[in-house]
């Protein structure tokens, strides 16, 4: 077991804080680890509704009232932009970074690869930097940079469930190729100069103010306007739906236990470098998770209680770059960190539905 670390009085660097995952991070990590000072960068780009951006960044701000003892900083800005992550280390010093920004989504890097190189792997490449010259003249640097990876490495991985011991070497979408190459890149870097690194790959993240581009999100968009939602691969896809404070709470275990420092017997570091999965480890038929979506909407109020599923509801092939299941092998973080996912989809799809009548005021 790695040594932990406080995160109490710490200065956290949060990049992508208010995307999905990145904005539920700082909000969990001001209600439970104050005093904390957290420093976080979003470019809010416009890939989906950007007032739910707005929305998140103004419950941070809400719960930031809660705890006068803590910090929060907000950088509108790109970590594509080298000077200005830079001056972002140079400036707050942060003694650990969470890198969640990046161009997510399988279908939309078939149309728009640019944004994958760009945030991705040039993003990405600047974090490695600055943690890497953090370290410059004896100074303390960065004492874990912990990063999103994917499940969607995975590839079409026929053995399941997916486990990090398994070769991922042939990515199906350029999302993919990117994320298995953040973990390359953050392996060299971890080898070369010692830094503590920790990759996560992350199995389809699902719950309240999540990506409208997610299948729940736009199936729920698509029945309240009374259009038909396609379910691929003819409903025979299973996903390990995880939900989103599950994720956080896996992230701040993961957070606290940097890979411990050590030389070979070359003398030379060990890379200090891991990988894990975050996932439910419990897939669950799309078709299955659609009927309790359907429930839940109904439940509260988002559909009426006569809405007409079955003619709303279009079983079509495959999608290219999408995946039949996704099943993750949780052993090591259950090992590592006695942590395991406990929301039910049931409940997680009950906040999300009660968060959806809320923000569109349906
Ligand atoms: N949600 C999931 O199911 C899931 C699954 C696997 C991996 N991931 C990964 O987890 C991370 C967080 O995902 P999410 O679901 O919260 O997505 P998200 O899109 O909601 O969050 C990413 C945030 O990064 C910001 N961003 C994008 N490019 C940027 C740039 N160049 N500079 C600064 N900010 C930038 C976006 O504005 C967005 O707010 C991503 O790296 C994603 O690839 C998510």
């Amino acid at each position: 077991m790695e040594e932990r670390i406080k995160l109490q009085n710490k200065t956290i660097f949060v990049t992508g804080a208010v995307g999905f995952i990145g904005s539920n991070l700082v909000l969990e990590l001001l209600r439970t680890q104050s005093p904390v000072l957290v420093v976080g960068i979003d470019n809010m780009n416009d890939y989906y509704d950007v007032s739910i951006k707005e929305w998140r960044l103004a419950e941070i701000e809400k719960e930031l009232a809660n705890h006068p003892d803590s910090s929060w900083t907000f950088v509108k800005g790109s970590i594509a932009d080298k000077g200005l992550i830079n001056k972002i280390f140079e400036e707050y010093k942060p003694d650990i970074v969470v890198n969640l920004a990046a161009q997510a989504g399988v279908r939309y890097s078939i149309t728009n690869p640019d944004a994958y190189i760009e945030a991705n792997l040039v993003g990405f490449y600047n974090i490695l930097e600055a943690c890497r010259h953090s370290n410059d003249n004896d100074v303390k640097g960065v004492e874990h940079l912990v990063y999103a990876s994917s499940s969607s490495v995975y590839g079409s991985n026929k053995k399941v469930p997916y486990s990090t011991d398994d070769k991922v070497d042939n990515p199906v979408s350029l999302y993919a190729a990117t994320k298995k190459s953040n973990e390359l890149m953050a392996h060299a870097y971890s080898k070369l100069y010692n830094i503590p690194s920790t990759g996560l790959r992350f199995f389809t993240v699902y719950g309240p103010a999540g990506r409208p581009d997610m299948a729940y999100f736009g199936f729920t968009n698509k029945l309240l306007k009374g259009e038909t939602i396609q379910i691929f691969n003819y409903g025979n896809c299973k996903r390990d739906f995880t939900y989103v404070y599950d994720i956080v709470e896996g992230v701040k275990c993961v957070m606290q236990a940097p890979p411990e420092k050590k030389n070979g017997e070359d003398g030379l570091p060990i890379p200090p470098y891991k990988v894990y999965n975050i996932g439910n480890n419990q897939p669950e038929n799309l078709l299955d998770f659609v009927t309790i979506l359907q429930e839940e909407l109904i439940r509260a109020k988002v559909l009426p209680e006569d809405y007409d599923f079955e003619s709303h509801k279009e079983l079509v092939p495959m999608q290219p770059g999408d995946v039949p299941v996704t099943y993750a092998d949780t052993t090591p973080l259950e090992r590592d960190f006695g942590f395991k996912p406990s929301t039910s989809l049931r409940d997680g799809l009950r906040r999300f539905a009660e968060w959806y009548k809320e923000f569109y005021q349906v």
